[in-house]
């Protein structure tokens, strides 16, 4: 460790997610001693500013973990699978916000607010080891809905999602704003990142098609919410849309509980639970929108009411919107890191 921090590494660097993590750590004043950011060839030699100072950006290669004390991963699963291990095997600590490791028997799967202390004997300097970010859509989902599933245990959820194209990384925005353009201009949509035209459109999320008619991302809300709250029981079914918002994604969530759960018992857990913040406002049709939670921390929660379709108040219904670039990736893994350190 450099005598006044801690030496930290982004993988990534120049990525959406990369750039939200030099944001993030220089707002949470996170102790980095030495920072050194890496990207592909393609980035070597390019500068980014953080705190004020501007640093080189280094091409990724097996050598670039000496003396790094925390790796903080966001290139993609492949990057991190052969990279990853030798970040630890150098002493690293990694943070990982790729799907590589995410279902790895393990390797622990955390949100902060949900499962800490999944995190086991894992120790800067002393422990290295891999340290996996879920799916931004599972973390949006899972920061409001795991206080409610400890107070009466959720048995089903159903998920509509509403994602940003942000999501899909940085190529992705500077897609939907270059079609954005061209359609407002009469022109026809150049589609390069998505196969069909995003803008002034929607479709069902991009992510590879399983066997059974569901795409991976919808299969990891599933997965990852098993892994994380470690049962199986609960019943999850998800249907992941792009929607054309530049940032934040949004999720209707329906849930089925154990025990019964009023929606005022719910809103009283809600605006106590850390990392959620409410916005739901009925006399005013005022809830959540991406632009409200983009650029901020908490998970926006709205639209708290009684599923009229289930008995004995065992059903809810809520909307929620997060910033999936902040809470579902670079500052969750920030707060990882912050629980190490
Ligand atoms: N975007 C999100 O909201 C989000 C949320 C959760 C998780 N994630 C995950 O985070 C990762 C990055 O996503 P993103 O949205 O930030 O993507 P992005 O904007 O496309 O950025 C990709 C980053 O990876 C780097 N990279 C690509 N190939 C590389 C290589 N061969 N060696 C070293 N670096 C390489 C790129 O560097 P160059 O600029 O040099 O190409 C860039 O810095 C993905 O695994 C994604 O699934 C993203």
């Amino acid at each position: 460790m450099a005598s006044n921090g801690l030496s930290v590494a982004v993988v990534g660097a120049t990525g959406a997610v990369g750039q939200e993590f030099l944001r993030v750590l220089s707002q949470r004043k996170f102790p980095i001693g030495q920072l050194t950011l890496l990207a592909s060839a393609r980035s070597a030699g390019k500068t980014a500013t953080f705190n004020g100072r501007t640093y080189t950006i280094d091409e990724l290669t097996e050598t670039s973990f000496a003396g790094i004390d925390l790796a903080l991963f966001s290139a993609g699963g492949s990057i991190s699978k052969k990279f990853a291990p030798i970040a630890v095997e150098a002493g690293a600590m990694v943070v990982d916000n790729s799907s590589a490791f995410r279902m790895t028997d393990g390797i622990p799967l955390i949100v902060p607010e949900v499962n800490p202390q999944d995190i086991g004997d894992l120790a800067l300097g002393r422990k290295p080891g891999i340290i996996a970010n879920p799916n931004c859509s599972t973390i949006i989902m899972l920061v409001p809905v795991t206080p409610l599933h400890r107070a009466a245990t959720v048995k089903r959820m159903v998920i509509s999602t509403y994602q940003a194209a942000s999501g899909a990384g940085a190529a992705a925005m500077a897609e939907l704003e270059q079609q954005t353009r061209e359609v407002l201009a009469g022109q026809q949509a150049t589609c390069k990142i998505f196969k069909q035209q995003y803008a002034f459109n929607l479709f069902s999320h991009n992510s590879d098609m399983q066997p059974n008619g569901y795409n991976t991302e919808e299969m990891k809300m599933l997965k990852e919410t098993h892994k994380m709250w470690h049962e199986s029981a609960v019943r999850v079914t998800a249907t992941c849309v792009r929607v054309p918002v530049m940032r934040a994604h949004a999720e209707s969530i329906n849930l089925t509980f154990q025990k019964p759960l009023t929606e005022d018992d719910a809103r009283q857990i809600l605006c106590k639970a850390p990392g959620v913040s409410l916005i739901d406002d009925r006399s005013n049709n005022r809830f959540p929108t991406p632009l409200d939670a983009s650029d901020r921390d908490d998970v926006y929660v709205g639209r708290i009411r009684q599923d009229m379709s289930q008995d004995g108040n065992t059903g809810l219904d809520l909307f929620v919107c997060g910033d999936q670039i902040r809470k579902g990736a670079a500052l969750n893994a920030v707060q990882i890191a912050e629980l190490l350190v």
